[in-house]
């Protein structure tokens, strides 16, 4: 698919440990499975013959103690897909608990990363509470639909840490739940879309939420990569790995339970350990096989696993389960599919005892591999058993059923190989990426055709966030006024219209810009500064920027200042259409009227506030002390991530003063206003020789602004 037919997606997934090959799942608590899960959709996704392009982008970590493949800006996951690393506060490692100060920096850096990628994308999908932070504020800003994936959610955390008896102040201080379920809030109040793995989390999890809209939500279980997971062929079958659990086992060859898990006290481990340590006839049967992360030194562990692996050691001893249970320290990523594979051929059972499970991923690579499951009954799980008819749910408090339910399951062997067919058909035609990707891509679709009926946010689109540069013009004596110049400007943006935005700074009011846009024959702006920069508007369908009418009604008080103006001579308003909310105007009669300087003394001794800008002699402006068209463009710079540099100004008189400054480029056409004549020497400020549009075509040409962009020194550059 090509660059202007195909989806764009950006994928957000912030914390935790992500590159393309050897994840090292499970080696804290920030890097499971939704690491996975993001890795995975973003290849299946750019596998899509309607993809275009997927991008991950996670947090960049420059840290000693874990790999430098995590430092890397960028990496390619297959064609089409790419991890993209974004710096994010301080560079080591951090875990997610602590990330929340950082994340408005992540969300400018993406707005960079969109801007060098030159295309805003289809769809912004954020994974987890802070991502969906950074998804919210990004779709905002960029006009774009937000899919939101929660993983797992703060307020159904803070519930069973209540339930355990954690006081509130120290689910606060551990765990900054509050910001998380606020981040949540704000993602669901965001998101276009919802999507979660099982029905459960939609109707017992996403419920908790003040934004709560089921019709918003759909469920799109998790794929798996069918090519990893796959069950065993005939004959006997010996990866490496079963050579490190026969270090354990006394008859490696019986039938394996296998469990496979965080070493989490959610896991549930021990009542596992229980189940099968107290039923004699399953531990002649078979053996047990706990696969709990991997660890080098437990004493030297996170309290969570060293509490969870300390009692597993004790539960060993305690029930004298040597040569009957295996626990190996270590096993690499390919070791996972192996294991379940052995386990199949030596016709065992995947088993998962969590409290809780609302994902179960590894209950569906167990089914692809043809292994049976006994599963908690909990959310995941019973979506899986539904779709995959491959074994038995649970009570995973209840260590004697459990134990029932394996011996039972490990006996009828006509019934282990129905399981184990079937599991493996149910995972390929409900779990594989392919049918995740097919039901994603129908979603996004049907997103994106109700964007195109004309909902809202259609309307936000602008082209400012891809652009590479932009030149803002003044319009009356500056872009307009000789109509050969105009054609000869309109040429050269066209020419190189896909990365060169176009604006307009102008003391007219919206309307009258746009009559002189379209008489002039001039293409829509990206961005108008309008009556005098008190006002800005985007793009095609004029979005009005609201922030900026908030953040210049600071002091304004435009009836006292009328009737301060009032008793002034020389002074006539000018006509309703020139006055705006922010702005008001008068023609100023030189001979009679005070000078600026009075002018403006005497509103300060009134304890009135206004930028009083003179232009062209006469013309008198007033408008807030916030507001000119200076400060207009450095919020939409600001806004938009628009580096000085890359910006060309071209203008002619007092009202642009302040736009002009600064480090932008500036262009100063010939036939200027004289109160302007004195930023003449200014590096970066050139006065062509020129007039009206053929004297901002010099300027362009002076910086080489279509091209290499020449920046001049403190001398200006050699001509
Ligand atoms: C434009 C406006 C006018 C303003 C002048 C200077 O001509 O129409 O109202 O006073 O620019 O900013």
């Amino acid at each position: 698919m090509t660059e202007t037919t195909g989806r764009y997606i950006i994928l957000i997934s912030i914390h935790g440990l992500i590159r393309g090959h050897d994840l090292e799942l499970g080696r804290d608590a920030d890097t499971g499975g939704q690491i996975k899960y993001v890795v995975e959709l973003a290849r299946a996704l750019a596998r899509h013959p309607d993809v275009w392009r997927v991008d991950l982008l996670t947090r960049q970590v420059m840290d000693p103690k874990v790999s430098p493949d995590y430092a890397e800006r960028m990496e390619a996951l297959a064609d089409g897909a790419f991890i993209v690393r974004l710096p994010c506060g301080p560079r080591r490692y951090l875990r997610k608990e602590v990330l929340w100060p950082y994340l408005d920096g992540f969300t400018d850096q993406a707005l960079q990363h969109v801007r060098r990628i030159g295309r805003l994308p289809d769809i912004v999908h954020s994974h987890y509470a802070d991502a969906g932070y950074v998804g919210a504020r990004l779709a905002a800003l960029l006009g774009v639909p937000l899919i939101h994936t929660g993983h797992s959610l703060g307020r159904v955390k803070q519930q069973r840490l209540l339930e355990q008896g954690v006081r509130p102040e120290v689910i606060e201080s551990q765990y900054n739940i509050s910001q998380r379920i606020e981040a949540e809030e704000l993602a669901l109040d965001n998101a276009q879309l919802v999507i979660a793995s099982t029905r459960q989390e939609v109707e017992e999890q996403y419920v908790l939420y003040d934004h709560y809209q089921p019709r918003r939500m759909e469920v799109i279980p998790p794929g798996v990569d069918l090519a990893r997971f796959q069950p065993p062929g005939r004959g006997r079958f010996n990866p490496p790995i079963a050579e490190t659990l026969a270090r354990f086992l006394r008859y490696p060859r019986r039938p394996m339970i296998l469990a496979l898990s965080r070493p989490d006290e959610r896991k549930n481990i021990a009542t596992l350990v229980e189940a099968y340590a107290g039923r004699p006839g399953l531990r002649e049967r078979a053996n047990l096989v706990i696969v709990a992360g991997n660890r080098d030194d437990i004493a030297s562990m996170e309290r969570g696993p060293r509490q969870v692996l300390t009692r597993l050691l004790l539960q060993l001893d305690r029930h004298d389960l040597y040569g009957q249970v295996a626990y190996p320290k270590h096993h690499d990523p390919d070791d996972v599919p192996d294991l379940y594979r052995l386990a199949a051929s030596l016709q065992g059972v995947f088993v998962n005892p969590a409290l809780t499970e609302p994902f179960g991923l590894t209950l569906i690579e167990a089914a692809a591999s043809g292994l049976p499951i006994l599963a908690t009954r909990d959310g995941g799980p019973r979506d899986i058993l539904r779709a995959c008819r491959n074994g038995r749910l649970m009570d995973p408090t209840d260590a004697a059923a459990m134990g029932r339910h394996l011996e039972e399951m490990l006996s009828d062997r006509a019934q282990w190989r129905r399981w184990s067919r079937s599991g493996v058909r149910g995972a390929v035609r409900h779990y594989a990426w392919e049918a995740h990707v097919e039901a994603y891509l129908r979603a996004v679709r049907r997103l994106l055709r109700g964007r195109r009926r004309g909902q809202e946010l259609q309307a936000r689109r602008t082209r400012l966030p891809t652009v590479d540069r932009i030149v803002v013009c003044a319009l009356d004596n500056t872009l307009l006024g000789d109509d050969a110049a105009i054609e000869a400007f309109k040429s050269l943006l066209l020419a190189s219209q896909r990365r060169v935005g176009f604006g307009v700074a102008t003391g007219r009011s919206l309307r009258s810009a746009l009559t002189e846009l379209d008489r002039a024959g001039l293409p829509r702006p990206d961005l108008l500064l309008t009556s005098v920069g008190t006002e800005i508007h985007y793009g095609e369908r004029l979005v009005p920027d609201e922030a900026w009418a908030r953040l210049i009604d600071y002091r304004w008080e435009p009836e006292a200042l009328r009737d301060a103006m009032g008793g002034l001579p020389g002074l006539r308003l000018q006509p309703k259409s020139q006055q705006g909310r922010f702005k008001l105007s008068y023609f100023v009669d030189e001979a009679k009227a005070p000078s600026r300087r009075e002018i403006v003394r005497r509103l300060r001794q009134l304890d009135l506030h206004a930028n009083v800008i003179q232009s062209r002699v006469m013309f008198l402006d007033l408008i807030p002390i916030r507001a000119s068209k200076g400060l207009a463009l450095r919020h939409v710079m600001v806004r938009w991530g628009i580096p000085p540099e890359s910006v060309l100004v071209a203008a002619s008189c007092g009202n642009d003063e302040d736009a002009l400054q600064g480090n932008i480029l500036g262009v100063v056409v010939h036939n200027h206003g004289p109160e302007i004549e004195r930023l003449r020497g200014r590096p970066r400020i050139y006065f062509a020789e020129n007039d009206h549009a053929w004297g901002i075509i010099e300027g362009i040409e002076y910086y080489d602004f279509l091209g290499e962009i020449r920046l001049p020194d403190e001398e200006g550059l050699e001509r």
